[in-house]
C-alpha cells in the first residue's frame, strides 16, 4: 500500500528553522516512497460544521486527496490536532503527547506518575492575568524546600530561551516580576551535569541517534546557547530512560534530554517535536527517515481508509 501523508506546520511561525523541518520530512518522506504534502494550520480551519467535524481549506488549496492517510504534526495547534484525531486520521504526535509535553509543568507532573528520576521540581501556583503579582505566600517554602541556587523554567519554551538561572533572593523577586502571570515551575540544579546534557531521540520504542551536548559558557547546553555536540553512545539505562520517559508522556517520536546525576541519568524534558538538523549534521543518521519507516509500518493496522 503507497501511503499519502500531511505535515503541518504553523503559518505564522515561517522561519527558517521551522520550514527547513518541513522541507526536510517531506525529503526524506520521498526517498522512502511516501508521498506528503505540507500544510499550514491556517489552510485547514477546525469547522464544526451540523454537528460535525469537518475542515474548511482555502479555495484552490493544492492538496491532491482532502484526506490524508496520515499526519505528522510538526505544529502545537492543539484544537486542530485534536480535530485531526477525531476525524478518525492517524496522528504523529498523538495530540494528548503534544500536549504533554508543550507545557513543562504538565510534563513533569505526569512523568512524576511513571517513576523517572527527575530534577526536584515545584510548581508555581496559578496567578490570574491582570491580578497583581504576591508571590510572598509561597517563596518561603519553595526557598525551604529548594533553596538557592534554583532554575525557573517557563512552561512554555524551547531552546532554552525561557530557563533562568536563579542566584539569590534579588534574581528570584526581579524575575517573577518579569514572568508576571505566566506559567513557570522551580527546580533543583543538577550540579553534576551543568552546561551538558545529552539529547537521545526515540522512535517507537528505540533510541535511534544520540548526541552530548557541551557549552563552555552556560549552564544550558542547547545548540541555540552556544552547546557544541559529539555523538554520544547512550548505555543500556540511558537509553531504557529515554524510551520510558516518551512512553510515559505518549510520545511516539521524541527527544528525550537527560542531565548526568551522580547516580546515573536523570530526566531533563521530553520534546514531542524535536527539530532534526544538528543530530543529523552531529551524527549523520536521519532521524525522520526512521519515522516515515515507522509510519510506514503502523498505519496500515491503524488506519481508517478511506
Ligand atoms: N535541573 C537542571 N540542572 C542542570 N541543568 C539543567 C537543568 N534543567 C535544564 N538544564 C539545562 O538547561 C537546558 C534547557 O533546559 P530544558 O528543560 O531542556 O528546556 P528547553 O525546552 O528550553 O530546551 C538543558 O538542556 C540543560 O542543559
Ligand atoms: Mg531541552
Amino acid at each position: 500500500m503507497s501511503l499519502y501523508g500531511w505535515i503541518i506546520y504553523n503559518g505564522n511561525l515561517i522561519t527558517d528553522k521551522f520550514m527547513d523541518y518541513v522541507q526536510w520530512f517531506q525529503k526524506t518522506a520521498e526517498d522512502v516512497g511516501v508521498e506528503v504534502e505540507h500544510v499550514a494550520n491556517n489552510e485547514l480551519l477546525v469547522s464544526l460544521m451540523n454537528g460535525k467535524p469537518t475542515f474548511t481549506m482555502k479555495d484552490g488549496i493544492s492538496l491532491k486527496e482532502k484526506r490524508p492517510d496520515f499526519v505528522h504534526f510538526a505544529d502545537k495547534d492543539l484544537h486542530l490536532a485534536r480535530h485531526i484525531e477525531g476525524m478518525g486520521i492517524p496522528l504523529f504526535n498523538s495530540s494528548r503527547s503534544i500536549e504533554i509535553c508543550d507545557n513543562k509543568s504538565y510534563m513533569y507532573q505526569v512523568l512524576s506518575l511513571h517513576n523517572i528520576p527527575m530534577p526536584n521540581t515545584i510548581i508555581a501556583p496559578k496567578i490570574y492575568e491582570g491580578l497583581p503579582v504576591k508571590n510572598s505566600a509561597h517563596l518561603e517554602l519553595v526557598k525551604k524546600q529548594l533553596g538557592f541556587p534554583l532554575i525557573i523554567k517557563e512552561a512554555f519554551g524551547s531552546f532554552g530561551q525561557q530557563v533562568y538561572w536563579i542566584n539569590n533572593e534579588s534574581e528570584l523577586e526581579a524575575m517573577l516580576t518579569k514572568l508576571g502571570g505566566k506559567e513557570f515551575v522551580y527546580q533543583a540544579p543538577v550540579t553534576t551535569s551543568i552546561g551538558t546534557d545529552i539529547r537521545l531521540n526515540v522512535v517507537g520504542d528505540k533510541v535511534v541517534a544520540a548526541m552530548k551536548r557541551t557549552s563552555e559558557t552556560d549552564f544550558r547546553a542547547n545548540v541555540t546557547a552556544g552547546g557544541k555536540t559529539m555523538p554520544y553512545e547512550p548505555t543500556e539505562e540511558e537509553k531504557g530512560l529515554a524510551v520510558r520517559s516518551a512512553k510515559a508522556v505518549g510520545a511516539e517520536f521524541a527527544g528525550v534530554d537527560l542531565l548526568f546525576g551522580e547516580n546515573g541519568p536523570i530526566l531533563c524534558e521530553v520534546n514531542s517535536n524535536p527539530h532534526l538538523r544538528s543530530i543529523y549534521e552531529c551524527t549523520g543518521l536521519n532521524v525522520a527517515d526512521y519515522m516515515v519507516r515507522y509510519i510506514k509500518s503502523v498505519v496500515p493496522e491503524r488506519g481508517v481508509r478511506k
